[in-house]
């Protein structure tokens, strides 16, 4: 998203002295902007002239009203539409419309359409996405979306925020470099995919009884293979994706695709990057092709703010800035962030180089987006969410969720058996580090005002006396209060360090360059766990894993947790889980590479398979080989669960046609289309789908919440994965409780793998499912 609007955002606190007058100013710049009703057109009751128009009539339908208005539109009205700051149309009584809004993680400032005032301060500010999609619970994601949503609208309705929000970011996190790995779900396709559904579908469906209504309008972004913000001088808006077509449809491409499918999203994003030589905002075949006519999106495709910009200025891919107008909307391109569409449109049209149909289309898919968001019914007091205002943001349930997102997050990566510390047994706790007791860290990026922080310190501080120090300035940590730092240790019953980083390590804009902690963190650390009285507990706060092995193998150290950036309640979390309040269930969901891993990858490599012709590793937890210091899927619980298999298939027979190749010369795979896919035989189950159905066992002696994941290890054809996960449920189970947990597998969509060039095929043979440490043998045949 938008280079500049990050970087004004962070601006210095004014200093005192200034402080009066710049309020002074501020208000009385609210006051002359203060608005406190939302905008929207057809106010017919304040204009009755406007009820004659077909598009302001609410009982045709949709595509009629949307073709009325076109139809009434000059060509400079309707590439005012184009563009994410929409002129009005003052004699139809249109308002100017700001399409760019953010919704990450809680109502966002990011964005021109939304903003807090005295009215609404503030908005429930949920934990980073990588720590929520360490859940692995889909209806938590959609709870989430659900409360954001109901914000926003709360928010939309006195003036404050706009309908369609940009978010979610459901790029996979290829490499743990990347300085917006913290937005995203993680490595894997199926976690991301059912994040990106999820979450899509808490923000968009509404309570009413028509499914083509939008509550806000989600867009996943950024469509696709963007993962390079700024390494080494490579920046997003230079960098071609040179991108398999395997990799593209089995790792790229599927949560998008499931957005698209199973989430309904009304917009998907292109990216500033080209993929292939292509910038993605640019390429016919990704946006018409796929988007639209493969996946049938319905809604909007936006560019990035601004690759139109980008695609001409940065790459030079067009000799004219009207060429680029035009190929972009060409390709599929409906609105454009930034004004660049407004701008050079006009004479792309007058060129020739594109027709005014394409621009009728475009702005009719940003119409129908705007349609179904009651946009064109008149006063949305009078509408569905009507109700919804400053009292429903904020609420103490709302807080509440962002709280036990965390607690539902949070990752246990080591427990001598120390955890959790009873409260009763602890005198003094110390509590150090650059992160112990931050606030604004604690919500990352693409964030909003939250309603309040409670700190690490403060949580901890909630439940036993603490002593504190920072022991560095900040998380670069350049000089670390060594002597101070062990000093508290020495004196306290334990020692909880909360390090890790912060947007000023990774971020927008922004890769790393290595996996150590950074500056002197590793060394303060590790001092205080020589100079500590009683056990040492790390928390690491970060988006992207590190290369923390010293303290992994430092057996003063008791425990580790990765907390993420947790949010607003973060603290409260924290304190939950290190004093047992919450048995902690958090899973990886990327893996934790050494430093040794990144010296031996270009981030540009865009390859997920090993070539053992160079010695490349291959990446995530599907192709890497590797050592890891910790493993995807990993984290651990209070409490012990233990695994039995109940009903798997041992074979799966599939029907062939007669004339099938298969039938008469050695096949290793078979197409994941045909009539077998249809009417496959199973030895196990009927039908071309079969269960496995596993018992889980609390066989602790207290409560807990235990993630169980259903991965296969498929037959090595056509470079398949090493593994990769089929499946996953969380469930709760309390002291020596057992449960059921069932799969379904469908063999042609779960079971097969992507060839070489992007079809799929069932591998026959041996199949490895594995739940835990049990195997499985599943042999497919003809
Ligand atoms: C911890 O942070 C909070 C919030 O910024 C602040 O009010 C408090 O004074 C800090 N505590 C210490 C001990 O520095
Ligand atoms: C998943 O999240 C929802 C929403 O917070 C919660 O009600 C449910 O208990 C969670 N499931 C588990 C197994 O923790």
């Amino acid at each position: 998203m938008g280079s500049s609007s990050p970087l004004t955002r962070r601006s210095r606190a004014p200093s005192s002295v200034f402080l009066t007058f710049i309020c002074f100013v501020l208000c009385l710049s609210y006051s002359s902007n203060a608005q406190s009703s939302p905008v929207f057109a057809c106010d017919v009751a304040g204009n009755p002239s406007l009820a004659a128009y077909g598009f302001c009539n609410t009982v045709l339908k949709i595509e009629y009203r949307v073709a009325d208005l076109v139809a009434r539109l000059t060509l400079q009205e309707k590439i005012g539409f184009l563009v994410s700051k929409a002129n009005g149309v003052t004699r139809l009584g249109i308002p100017t419309y700001e399409w760019w809004s953010e919704a990450l993680h809680g109502v966002s400032y990011v964005g021109p359409g939304t903003h807090f005032s005295g009215q609404v301060p503030g908005a429930t500010s949920f934990p980073q996405v990588i720590l929520t999609a360490a859940s692995f619970n889909v209806s938590l994601f959609q709870a989430i979306g659900k409360v954001v949503s109901t914000e926003a609208r709360a928010m939309y309705n006195v003036g404050l925020a706009g309908l369609t929000y940009w978010s979610p970011n459901v790029n996979i996190f290829r490499d743990p470099r990347w300085g917006r790995g913290q937005e995203t779900p993680g490595e894997d396709p199926l976690l991301s995919s059912k994040y990106a559904s999820g979450y899509v579908k808490g923000l968009q469906e509404t309570d009413g009884s028509d499914a083509n209504r939008l509550k806000v309008a989600a867009c996943c972004k950024h469509y696709t293979a963007y993962d390079v913000d700024n390494w080494k001088g490579i920046e997003r808006y230079n960098f071609n994706a040179v991108v398999n077509q395997q990799d593209m449809d089995d790792t790229y491409q599927p949560p998008f695709k499931s957005c698209v499918i199973d989430g309904n999203v009304a917009s998907v994003m292109c990216s500033y990057n080209q993929v292939n030589g292509k910038p993605t905002c640019a390429d016919p075949d990704l946006l018409s092709g796929v988007i639209r006519g493969e996946w049938k999106l319905n809604g909007y495709i936006v560019s990035d703010c601004d690759s139109v910009d980008v695609l001409y200025k940065n790459q030079h891919y067009t000799k004219t800035p009207a060429e680029a107008a035009a190929i972009s909307i060409n390709a599929g391109l409906d609105l454009n962030c930034g004004s660049f569409l407004g701008q050079h449109t006009e004479e792309a049209v007058k060129a020739g180089l594109v027709k005014e149909a394409a621009i009728d289309k475009a702005i009719s898919n940003n119409f129908m987006t705007l349609m179904r968001l009651g946009f064109f019914d008149g006063d949305p007091k009078k509408q569905i969410y009507g109700g919804l205002g400053p009292k429903d943001v904020c609420t103490t349930a709302n807080q509440e969720l962002a709280a036990e997102a965390a607690r539902q997050g949070i990752v246990l990566l080591k427990n001598n058996g120390c955890l959790p510390l009873s409260p009763t047994a602890i005198k003094t706790l110390a509590v150090i580090g650059p992160n112990a007791n931050v606030t604004k860290t604690m919500i990352g990026n693409y964030e909003g005002t939250p309603c309040k922080y409670t700190t690490p310190l403060q949580g901890l501080a909630g439940t036993v006396s603490t002593t504190y120090l920072p022991g560095c300035s900040n998380v670069a940590c350049a000089v670390a209060d060594v002597a101070a730092a062990t000093k508290l240790a020495a004196a306290a019953d334990a020692t909880v360090l909360v390090i890790g980083a912060d947007q000023s390590i990774e971020a927008e804009s922004r890769d790393r360059v290595d996996l150590n902690l950074p500056g002197q963190q590793q060394e303060l650390v590790t001092q205080v766990a020589k100079a500590a009285k009683g056990p040492v507990f790390l928390v690491i706060m970060s988006g992207g894993g590190f290369d923390i092995t010293f303290a992994k193998n430092d057996a003063k150290i008791a425990g580790i947790l990765w907390v993420g950036y947790p949010g607003e309640a973060g603290g409260i979390a924290i304190a939950d889980v290190i004093f047992g309040r919450y048995n902690p269930s958090g899973r990886l969901p990327m893996t934790w590479y050494p430093q040794s891993y990144v010296e031996k990858v270009p981030m540009t490599n865009m390859n997920m398979r090993p070539d053992t012709s160079n010695g490349y590793p291959g990446r995530s937890y599907r192709f890497y080989t590797g050592e890891t210091v910790y493993a995807f899927g990993d984290g651990l619980s209070y409490t012990k669960f233990s695994h039995s298999l109940v009903k798997a298939p041992r074979l799966v027979s599939l029907r062939l046609e007669e004339s099938h190749v298969c039938r008469s010369s050695e096949c290793q795979s078979l197409d994941a289309i045909g009539p077998h896919c249809e009417n496959a035989v199973s030895g196990g189950g009927g039908g071309p789908a079969f269960e496995v159905h596993t018992k889980v066992r609390n066989s602790g002696d207290r409560e807990g919440i235990h993630t169980v994941f259903l991965f296969t290890t498929p037959p090595a054809v056509h470079g398949s994965p090493r593994k990769h996960l089929l499946g996953f449920e969380k469930i709760r189970l309390g002291k020596m409780e057992e449960a059921v947990v069932k799969f379904k597998i469908d063999i042609c969509r779960d079971l097969s793998v992507v060839d070489e060039i992007g079809k799929r095929k069932i591998a026959l043979g041996q199949h490895l499912l594995h739940v835990g440490d049990l195997k499985h043998s599943l042999n497919i045949r003809i």
